[in-house]
């Protein structure tokens, strides 16, 4: 062999090992590749090595050089290859297949909307569709055109929430009333969900926010007995067979009003700390709507009958529930919502 050989042998060792040690993917990997070119019995280098004997003597020192040169390069990118590989490798085994699963966190509905669902869903058997209204609402459908008088203690700026001039947060839901009407004439049938505000303390009882459920049916020929069946075969499809009662009542947008009660679901009737002891739960207001409301939604009251009711679906799912604080319906404790998701 001659030197020229050699040399042109050991750069090709040279250049083959690096590429092996760079495509080393494991700490093992990079130990035979090691061996490969290093070993000390059959390593491409030490074979090279082997052949030293047969250069003329006077080669010998410069081939000796050009293989001390590859054997350095060689251990040094053998050298950097391996940390990197200790860098990559996890520090730690990996996740634990065989631990059971954490539970998902799932969302769950409010007791109020679960309320507000269930009654929906059995006026829609009836022909009732869902309306909505602005909750800032100018006064005149809330007040106005619902006939209350221009005095009323309900339009004072410490009974409601005003934004401005003339704009206000709903009191209730009834201005969808005449929305509806303006909107959609008769014959008509809607639901009303939405919020309402009033400026009340926030207490066990009250809250200066609260949801409302408005009813209202319009049409020809329709009468107070409309009215009681309607709402009596509600009462009895949600809180289950029960004893109603109407007892008379006023609001100035519906002549004759009335207040409907139903048994006590708690003490069935014999009372209890959660009907006052009168044995008997208030759950909404209603009358046949007054003649002046449906005139100022430019409906002939000649032609024209309906009837409205309105109710409060937090404080039915207090009673369906027997929650004691409508606190509890505001608060986002997650402990006492999980009970309610099914
Ligand atoms: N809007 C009335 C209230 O908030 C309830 C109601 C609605 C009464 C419709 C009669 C008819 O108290």
């Amino acid at each position: 062999m001659t030197l020229d050989e050699f040399q042109h042998l050991v750069t090709a060792i040279e250049r083959d090992g690096l590429a092996a040690i760079d495509q080393a993917m494991s700490a093992e990997a990079l130990e035979s590749t090691r061996h490969q070119l290093l070993g000390r019995k059959s390593g491409r280098l030490t074979d090279a090595m082997k052949s030293l004997p047969t250069l003329p003597a006077e080669e010998r020192r410069d081939a000796g050089a050009a293989i001390n040169r590859v054997k350095q390069a060689l251990e040094l990118a053998l050298g950097a290859r391996r940390e990197l590989l200790v860098a990559e490798a996890p520090a730690q085994p990996g996740p634990d297949l065989s631990m059971p699963a954490r539970h998902g966190w799932r969302g769950a509905k409010h007791p109020v909307t679960l309320v507000i669902e269930e009654i929906a869903a059995i006026f829609r058997e009836l022909g009732f569709t869902i309306a909505t209204g602005p909750e800032a609402e100018h006064e005149w459908y809330n007040f106005g055109a619902l006939n209350f008088p221009s005095d009323h203690p309900a339009m004072e700026l410490h009974d409601t929430i005003y934004l401005g001039p003339g704009t206000l947060l709903r009191t209730h839901t009834s201005p969808v009333q005449v929305r509806t009407l303006q909107l959609h004439r008769a014959p008509v049938r809607i639901l009303a969900p939405g919020n309402v505000y009033r400026r009340d303390f926030f207490d066990a009882s009250h809250a200066p926010m609260f949801a409302q459920i408005e009813g209202m049916a319009v049409d020809e020929g329709i009468s107070f007995v409309d009215l009681k069946a309607t709402l009596t075969y509600f009462a009895n499809r949600f809180f289950g067979e029960t004893a109603t009662r109407f007892r008379p009542s006023y609001f100035p947008f519906t002549e004759p009003s009335a207040e409907m009660d139903v048994r006590c679901t708690i003490c069935d009737g014999s009372g209890c700390p959660s009907c006052k002891g009168t044995g008997w739960m208030e759950i909404l207001g209603s009358g046949m709507m007054h003649p002046a409301v449906l005139e100022a939604a430019g409906m002939d009251s000649e032609r024209y009958t309906g009837w409205a009711f309105g109710m409060g679906p937090g404080r039915i799912a207090n009673l369906r529930y027997g929650i004691p604080d409508i606190r509890l319906l505001y608060d986002s404790d997650i402990a006492f919502l999980e009970q309610f998701s099914s």
